[in-house]
């Protein structure tokens, strides 16, 4: 089974808030959705772009590039031109750290 990695502190994003981090060379979005943390792929699955940077709408992310939006919970496409859903990663905190951790490699 992967590891967990710790990614940063919880009380350094705020409900509302993302940040990215990188984990083995996968960039991840992490996301405060009103107190609960959510970690999809930053990449776009329609052409490739960064997706954290958008704007999130009723729990989605909106791809800034051409406005695909992804469930922020669950990587489900909710707005085209995607059309794949995006990766999901496991999170939890643990002493105040936020960690996430890549099921891919299991
Ligand atoms: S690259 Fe994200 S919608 Fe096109």
């Amino acid at each position: 089974m992967s590891d967990w990695h710790n990614v940063i502190a919880a009380q350094d994003i705020n409900p509302g808030d993302h940040a990215v981090v990188e984990i083995e060379g996968a960039s991840i979005a992490l996301f405060n959705l009103a107190g609960e943390f959510y970690a999809i792929e930053n990449v776009c699955t329609h052409d490739g772009s960064e997706i954290a940077g958008g704007c999130v709408v009723d729990g989605a992310i909106e791809c800034p590039r051409h406005g695909a939006r992804f469930d922020i919970k669950t990587g489900a496409v909710t707005a085209p031109p995607a059309y794949e859903p995006v990766e999901i990663f496991p999170v939890r905190v643990v002493d105040g750290l936020v960690q996430v951790r890549d099921p891919r490699w299991d």
